[in-house]
Formats: structure tokens, C-alpha cells, sequence
């Protein structure tokens, strides 16, 4: 048995009463992990690739356009195998070589994506859009919650009914129709990141000219309508928040090239930091990080531009002070990279107030940082933090891809072993993670071990 692990089953204490059940129960499964030995200042330069949350929204927006649509700079991350997987069973020919995406797509795509496929990935509700206007209907799993919040999607729903679209909602699949959407103006209660995204991409092929006010700003948003445009799309305001789309009556297939991802991008900036180390982040572009960056220099990081698109250097020597870090939606400080700001927070000298104002339930992971003997507490949607000169090692878990690298980030400057079980959820958003880290000088490795708690609550 590992250090730290209990010898008695969750599952065995929580049925006393009825020992023959648990005795049908297998003794243990096998669990992946990384091991983390904190200590390690990192030092030395690691690559981003294309955005993890502009990467699937391109992919979804082939379906508009019969033909072959190449996306380059994807990244090589779970998300984009399970994406591919969802445009296959819509009966595209998908094609994953190094960092292309080649999709085919066909003159009559298929119009239903499964829950089986939807549940692991809520990103694929983005075929919503693309679907119902150059299909006129459309079937998809409703995604429901996830670690991180409640999530929901009425926002997509209400955009798209006052585009013409019939939407119902039967046996967990959102269900909507059309036969061709017409133009309408609509205002966003909230900068929703996949409601402009699916008003957007219905908006295209829709008769007459679509006004989406409160419109999500996002570098991804920005992304997606420059490679709508060059489809032959017609978009005014992107990077705004009102974009204006006149309808057109067809698209045709593009090569694009993805955005660097800016989560991947300010992890590793927050990296650096927290374990006081000196990183080259190349191939990012630090104007869609500016907040997050000043935030860094605010905490006594030397952080160094390169150049548009190539990246920057964040230097970080003394002990970080400790700095107020508030979530907004673009250009505010990433409600992605709070379990970075967290993470930081937990190493700093004196307190930090964190606030999320995006997600209900993104302060879950903070009970795995108090394992890790953080000092945070919670308090509806803020986290005050007093910082710590070390953490301490502890077998830790998390069910969602920021949380997962946030606590890998803050085992890094935990003394002794921590190990993090959130093998698949980093997997998802974070190409080659163990490999880049180990280029920086982490020692951390990636596990396969007997798991004796079983995991019923995971
Ligand atoms: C996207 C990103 C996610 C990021 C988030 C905010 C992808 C795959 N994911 O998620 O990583 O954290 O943007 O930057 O791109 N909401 C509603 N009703 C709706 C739509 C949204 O209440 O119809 C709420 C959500 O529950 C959430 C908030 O609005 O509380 C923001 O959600 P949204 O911007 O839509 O995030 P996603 O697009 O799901």
C-alpha cells in the first residue's frame, strides 16, 4: 500500500451493513497518475501550440462548408481525438497528422452527436450551430454540469429561437429546427463564450443580417471569425463585443491556422513564478494574456516581451508577494487560469483575495490545495489565501483540466511526493505535459499504480 493511502475502502466503510456486496466488489483497479517531487526551480523554454478552446470550435465550424477544411497548429490533446470522433459519426473523413486537421466533409452531414461522446466533452454542443443552419435540424446530447459549474445552455437556445429555430428539449437531447434561420438582433444576458459561438456559426448561413449584442470577446472568438471570413462569411466587430453578420447563401472550405493557446500559455508564466524559476514561453502571444501578465509583475516577476507571436520570458527570484486576482471574461483575468492564481497565492508572501465570477462550483478543487496544506478558504465566489514558503506533498485529485495542472503547479513547490490523479483530465488541454515539464527540470513522471479506494466518488 502507498504512503498516505487508507487501508480500509471508501467502498467497504460506506456499506458496513452488507459485507456480501462489497465482497462481489474487485479488490482494486489501476489509476494513472503523475508523481511529483516539488522542489525544482523550472528553467528553460517550452513551445505552446494552437488553443485547446478555438482548435474544437473550428473543427465544428467544417461542417458549414462541403469539401476539405485544414486546420494547422492544432494541439495534440485528447479533446481533439474525441472532436474528430463526434465529426466522424456526423460522417466526416477526419484526418490527424502531427498538428493538421484534415476534415472532409460531406454534401449531407449527419445531424445527431450522442451523449456517449457529448459527456466527455461539453465542447461538443458547438456542432449546434453549424448543423442546425446548413442542415435545418439537429439532434445533440444536452451536456449537463461539470466540475467546474452548472453550465447551461439558454443562452444558445434562446439565440437560436429568435433566429426562427424550433428547440425542444426530449429525453436528454436538445432538438431544433429550421428551415432556413433568418437574422435577428440578439442580447446576451452574460458574454457567453459558446452561445456567441453557436449564434455565430448559425448565423453565417442565416437570410439577412444578425446583430448578437454583449457578444463574447475571446481571442478564440476573434479566431473562429477570421477563418469564417475567409470561408466567405460576412462579420463586422469581431474582438467586440457587438459583432454584426450578414447571411450568405453558402461557404466554401479554408486552411486556417489556430491561435495559441492562452490557458497553456499563462500556465506556464504562473510556473515560473510559483516555483521562483526562469521560463521562455515561445510561440504565445502575451497581448491575450495581458492581465494575467501584469498580475505576474505585480507579484515581483521580471516578465520580458519577445515580439508579437513569440512569445516572452517571465523571470521570477524572490518569493512572489501575494496579489488580488478577479475573474471576468475577456479581457479580464481567465477564469481558466484561477487554480493557477490559487496555486501562486498558496506560495506568496501574505494574503491574496481570489474572486470567480464565471463559474459556480470552480472553488471545488481548492479542498485538494488545502491537502497539499494551502491555507484557503472559501467563501461563496471568494478564496482568501494566506501564502505559505512551502507546501506539502499529499496524494491529491481533480476532475477538471485547470484544476488538474493548477495542483501539479503548486506540487511543484510542495516538499516531498505529491501525486496528482488528473492523468485524464490534463490529457485533454495539455499537450505533452510531462515532457515539457521534465524540459524545464520537474521531476515528475507519469504512473500507473493499483488504485485500493476504488474511486466511487470521483
Ligand atoms: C468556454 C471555455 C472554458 C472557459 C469559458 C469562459 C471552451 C471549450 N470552454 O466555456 O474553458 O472557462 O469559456 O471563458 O471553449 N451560461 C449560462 N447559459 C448559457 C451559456 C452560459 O448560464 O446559455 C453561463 C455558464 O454556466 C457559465 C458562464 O455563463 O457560468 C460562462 O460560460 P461560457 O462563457 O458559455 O463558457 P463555455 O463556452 O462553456
Amino acid at each position: 500500500m502507498r504512503p498516505g493511502r487508507r487501508r480500509q475502502s471508501k467502498a467497504a466503510a460506506a456499506t458496513p451493513a452488507d459485507p456480501a456486496r462489497v465482497d462481489r466488489l474487485p479488490y482494486y483497479c489501476a489509476v494513472e497518475l503523475f508523481r511529483v517531487t516539488g522542489g525544482t526551480r523550472l528553467v528553460g523554454e517550452v513551445t505552446v501550440g494552437g488553443a485547446k478552446n478555438s482548435v474544437l470550435k473550428l473543427m465544428a465550424a467544417a461542417l458549414l462548408a462541403e469539401g476539405r477544411t485544414v486546420l494547422t497548429n492544432a494541439p495534440r490533446i485528447l479533446d481533439v481525438t474525441i472532436m474528430s470522433e463526434v465529426l466522424r459519426r456526423l460522417g466526416c473523413t477526419v484526418g490527424v497528422n502531427g498538428e493538421t486537421i484534415t476534415i472532409d466533409t460531406p454534401a449531407e452531414p449527419g445531424t445527431e452527436a450522442d451523449y456517449d461522446l457529448v459527456r466527455r466533452m461539453r465542447a461538443s454542443i458547438c456542432v449546434l450551430g453549424p448543423l442546425l443552419t446548413r442542415c435545418g435540424k439537429v439532434k445533440v446530447a444536452h451536456p449537463g454540469g461539470d466540475a467546474i459549474g452548472s453550465r447551461g445552455l439558454d443562452m444558445h437556445i434562446a439565440g437560436l429561437q429568435r433566429m426562427g429555430a424550433e428547440v425542444t428539449s426530449e429525453h436528454g437531447f436538445v432538438i431544433a429546427q429550421a428551415d432556413r434561420l433568418h437574422g435577428a438582433t440578439i442580447w446576451l444576458d452574460f458574454p457567453s463564450v459558446g452561445a456567441t459561438e453557436n449564434i455565430l456559426t448559425a448565423a453565417v448561413l442565416a437570410k439577412g443580417t444578425t446583430v448578437i449584442d454583449n457578444a463574447a470577446r475571446e481571442p478564440e472568438i476573434v479566431d473562429i471569425c477570421a477563418m469564417l471570413t475567409e470561408m466567405g462569411a460576412r462579420i463586422y466587430g469581431a474582438g467586440t463585443s457587438t459583432l454584426e453578420v450578414e447571411g450568405v447563401d453558402a461557404l466554401a472550405p479554408v486552411i486556417h491556422r489556430t491561435v495559441p493557446d492562452r490557458i497553456v500559455t499563462g500556465t506556464w508564466a504562473f510556473a515560473a513564478a510559483i516555483t521562483r524559476g526562469d521560463v521562455t514561453v515561445r510561440n504565445a502571444e502575451p497581448s491575450h494574456l495581458e492581465i494575467a501578465l501584469d498580475k505576474l509583475r505585480t507579484a515581483g516577476a521580471e516578465v520580458d516581451l519577445l515580439g508579437p507571436g513569440e512569445g516572452f520570458r517571465v523571470r521570477m527570484d524572490p518569493r512572489p508577494r501575494a496579489v488580488d486576482v478577479v475573474t471576468l471574461p475577456y479581457p479580464g483575468y481567465p477564469t481558466d487560469l484561477l487554480p493557477m492564481a490559487i496555486a501562486l497565492a498558496a506560495v506568496a508572501d501574505g494574503p491574496s483575495m481570489i474572486t470567480e465570477n464565471v463559474f459556480d462550483a470552480r472553488f471545488m478543487f481548492t479542498n485538494e490545495m488545502v491537502r497539499l496544506g494551502a491555507d484557503v478558504r472559501t467563501d461563496g465566489h471568494h478564496a482568501v489565501v494566506r501564502g505559505k514558503e512551502w507546501l506539502s506533498g499529499a496524494p491529491v485529485r481533480a476532475t477538471d483540466i485547470r484544476a488538474g495542472a493548477g495542483l501539479v503547479m503548486a506540487a511543484l513547490r510542495a516538499a516531498g511526493v505529491t501525486e496528482v490523479a488528473a492523468v485524464y483530465p490534463i490529457d485533454r488541454g495539455y499537450p505533452d505535459f510531462v515532457a515539457q515539464l521534465r524540459g524545464l527540470g520537474a521531476e515528475i513522471e507519469r504512473v500507473t499504480v493499483p488504485d485500493d479506494e476504488m474511486s466511487f466518488d470521483f
